[in-house]
């Protein structure tokens, strides 16, 4: 029998979330405090897949720091290396030694699919396409590569057409036989210097090999943009059952669905969920309000915070307003200090944004 196995994009440049990538990966960032990537390895695993190979760049010791041998999720991990961010198509092409000739699933390590991929990997399995793509139906097509069908039949691929003929945009999963490295071999980088999936999806069309595609109706996302990110963040805070772990004063209110973890201490302050507090946290006199995951070794006093992200061994002390729609990295401090004269002070890393009211 053939196998089916996985492979997991995550190198890449990250530009679109600097500076949080200059000095992590992308895929680790927390959403509902676990790292985006751990998602995608349970769909996979659920999906009946555990042989997965993870191609990694720059960042790939955090990788594997975090993912291990892949024993903790019930899966085998082989760890494939990307010398450069050379594009998914290259991603691809590297990856023909772990493949083999086996079938297998291409799964970008910064997205989510909600619902997971099992329906997709049967469908796969069952009618041995030499290549099955994931499309959704979106309100900005020029922004995303985008088919064309025939039936089911994937009659073309366009990447950001400025006249899109139809709404269906790629999801980051695809599925291929080994046809895909005869593609991967023969395109040339694109203007951008990289190897295109969709480049590659085209070639397979032109040579007559069967290209599939199955519309997902579930919710999904790509990550790889801040409100992206703080949109999933959203919609996995949604799904969670509250659960309070910490220690909670009786100057605190607490509505919704809230998760305080073990090892917090929630004093004189509003908390209003969905919403996620990490360990060892302290919140004091402060609002935490909906859509907001805080991660571990957090210290928020005298402020307001929602709709955000903000990881661990970070502190937002005092901050006057409200701060909301904001991912906020590791180990970095918002305060607002008294002292005259009175005046903002930042030491801010390169590509940083901050706006002020
Ligand atoms: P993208 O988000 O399309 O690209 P990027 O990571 O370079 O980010 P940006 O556009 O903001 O600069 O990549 C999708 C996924 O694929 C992501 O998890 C990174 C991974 N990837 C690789 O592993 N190798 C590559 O060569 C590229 C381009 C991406």
């Amino acid at each position: 029998m053939i196998e089916t196995k996985a492979v997991i994009l995550s190198g890449g440049k990250g530009t679109r979330l600097r500076p949080i990538t200059h000095t992590s990966a992308k895929q680790l960032v927390p959403i509902a405090n676990r790292p985006i990537l751990f998602y995608g390895i349970e769909a996979i695993k659920e999906a009946g897949i555990t042989d997965i190979g993870i191609v990694v760049g720059d960042t790939a010791d955090e990788i594997e720091e975090a993912v291990g041998d892949g024993s903790r999720f019930g899966v085998e991990v082989t760890y494939i290396r990307q010398e450069a961010p050379l594009g998914l198509a290259h991603a691809v092409k590297i990856s023909r030694d772990f493949v083999g000739t086996d079938r297998f699933i291409v799964y970008l390590g910064d997205n989510l699919v909600l619902d997971g991929i099992r329906a997709f990997v049967d469908r796969f399995t069952e009618n041995e396409p030499n290549c099955q793509i994931l499309l959704a139906h979106v309100s900005n097509p020029q922004n995303f590569g985008v088919a064309e069908l025939d039936g089911e039949r994937v009659a073309r691929l366009v990447e950001k057409p400025s006249e899109p003929k139809t709404d269906l945009a790629l999801v980051g999963v695809y599925m291929f036989d080994e046809t895909v490295f005869e593609a991967t071999e023969s395109i040339k980088p694109s203007w951008r210097g990289e190897l295109e999936i969709t480049d590659a999806i085209q070639y397979l069309i032109e040579k007559g090999a069967n290209v599939q595609s199955q519309i997902i109706t579930g919710w999904w996302k790509d990550t790889g943009k801040l409100g992206d990110m703080l949109e999933a963040n959203r919609m996995l805070l949604e799904r969670l059952e509250s659960k309070i772990d910490g220690e909670v004063d009786d100057r605190s209110t607490i509505d919704g669905r809230v998760i305080i973890e073990k090892g917090s201490t929630i004093r004189n302050s509003v908390l209003r969920g969905p919403l996620i507090i990490g360990e060892n946290t302290t919140v004091t006199d402060s609002y935490v309000g909906p859509f907001t995951s805080i991660n571990y070794n957090v210290e928020i006093r005298g402020s307001e915070i929602e709709h955000s992200i903000v990881l661990e061994d970070s502190r937002i002390l005092d901050v006057g307003g409200r701060i909301e729609g904001s991912l906020v990295g590791k180990n970095v401090v918002i305060e607002k200090h008294s002292a005259k004269p009175r005046a903002y002070r930042f030491m801010v890393g390169d590509y940083s944004r901050i706006e002020l009211e």
